[in-house]
């Protein structure tokens, strides 16, 4: 049996990568301890895959409970790693608890591995290991440099990509794959499982739909003033679902040994940059639900403009994000009304 360790999967993405590997016929366990998920998500998993994913409620950080786990699942044999803190602004009131969590985690995590012979990991890493490209890194590719991080939470990424790149230096046999994501946005098409964001919502979208819903009076768009085609900030929006796939693929090209290198980056992101405006606009026309905003001035610490170049993820993986934004921000609607009917 081939066992997959999900750190983090009950929380947004690693749900929806849950279901994406359970869907190709993998075995997991997720490991959480629920810190910024809920235990109820496991119930949406069951609905649409038909088959609950073990589960089991540790800490990361902590060694004797994920030595155990890997005592009990013997059949572990690659690792998925999401379980972080991420809350940007968070971070930077609180960099010891962000710092104490996903390196503390990785750490004990890259441990236990080496003490149980499991010798594959896949971790979530972030575009905001690049910080704002110049112009000539636009759109970004795997090469672009890194930048010194904004946020405490950006600079976790950046130290534990450098973990895993000493840690596989170290070690032969330890094969990493450093999956940088753009941003993800929308649910999954059965609306049973979605973004839970954790009070007044920081990201974009779940404050967009949160707004349609009418829990939020108004969005703020933050600056107009930016050198973009309408003013607003450019990223580039990927469908959850679409990144959830892109695990399932790493994860199996570790499986068959058809890594290149013993540590392999890929941007998973569409290619295509989207204005704040852009967003707004086409979710009113998708949903025809009314959003009022208003524009106030840049929020500190923003990036102008950023997208990705994924034609390494393309050609290597063999992977797209091609769902339309139409499609994606449908799906956030139709999570946004489950959550309002629960
Ligand atoms: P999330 O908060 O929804 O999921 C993270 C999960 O990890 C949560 O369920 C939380 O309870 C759990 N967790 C946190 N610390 C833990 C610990 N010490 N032990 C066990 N479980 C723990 O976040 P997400 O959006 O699904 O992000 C997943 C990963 O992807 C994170 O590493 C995040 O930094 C990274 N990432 C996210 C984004 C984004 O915009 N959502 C972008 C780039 C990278
Ligand atoms: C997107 C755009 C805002 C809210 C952050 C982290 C990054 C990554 C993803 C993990 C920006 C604008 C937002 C609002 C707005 N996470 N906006 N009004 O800033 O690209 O990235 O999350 O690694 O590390 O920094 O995402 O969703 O916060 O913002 O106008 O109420 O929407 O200015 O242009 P961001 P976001």
């Amino acid at each position: 049996m081939n066992r997959i360790l999900v750190t983090g999967g009950t929380g947004y993405i690693g749900s929806h990568t849950v279901v994406e590997l359970m869907q190709s016929g993998f075995e997991v366990v997720i490991v959480d301890n629920l810190s910024n998920s809920n235990i109820e998500v496991l119930d949406g998993i069951e609905a649409i895959v038909g088959k609950r994913p073990a589960f089991e409620n540790i800490d990361c950080t902590d060694y004797v409970a994920m030595n155990a786990l890997f005592e009990k699942y013997t059949d572990i044999v690659g690792v998925i790693h999401f379980a972080a803190s991420k809350a940007v602004g968070e971070s930077v009131e609180k960099p010891l608890l962000y710092y104490r969590n996903n390196i503390g985690s990785l750490i004990c995590l890259l441990e236990v591995m080496k003490a149980h012979k499991v010798h594959n990991i896949v971790f979530s890493s972030s575009c905001t290991v690049y910080g704002q490209p110049d112009a000539e890194h636009l759109p970004v590719t795997e090469d672009a440099p890194i930048q010194k991080a904004l946020s405490p939470y950006g600079n976790t990424k950046q130290i534990n990509e450098e973990i895993l790149s000493d840690a596989a230096h170290a070690d032969c046999e330890l094969h990493v794959i450093l999956l940088r994501y753009f941003n993800p946005i929308g649910a999954h098409p059965s609306a049973l499982i979605g973004e839970l964001p954790n009070g007044v919502p920081q990201n974009l979208l779940p404050f967009v739909t949160q707004t349609a819903a009418g829990i939020r009076k108004e969005l703020k768009v933050f600056g107009n003033d930016y050198n973009t085609p309408d003013g607003s900030c450019i990223r580039d929006y990927i469908y959850v679902v679409d990144l959830a796939k892109a695990h399932v693929i790493a994860v199996s090209r570790q499986l068959e040994n058809k890594a290149d290198t013993q540590v392999e980056v890929f941007n998973l992101g569409t290619g295509k940059g989207l204005s704040v405006l852009e967003i707004l606009n086409t979710f009113i026309k998708v949903t025809g639900v009314n959003v009022p905003y208003q524009i106030v001035g840049r929020r500190e610490g923003d990036i102008e403009q950023v997208w990705a170049n994924p034609k390494k993820a393309n050609e290597i993986l063999g992977w797209k994000a091609n769902t339309p934004t139409e499609d994606i921000l449908a799906s956030a609607w139709k999570w946004q009304q489950h959550l309002a009917g629960k």
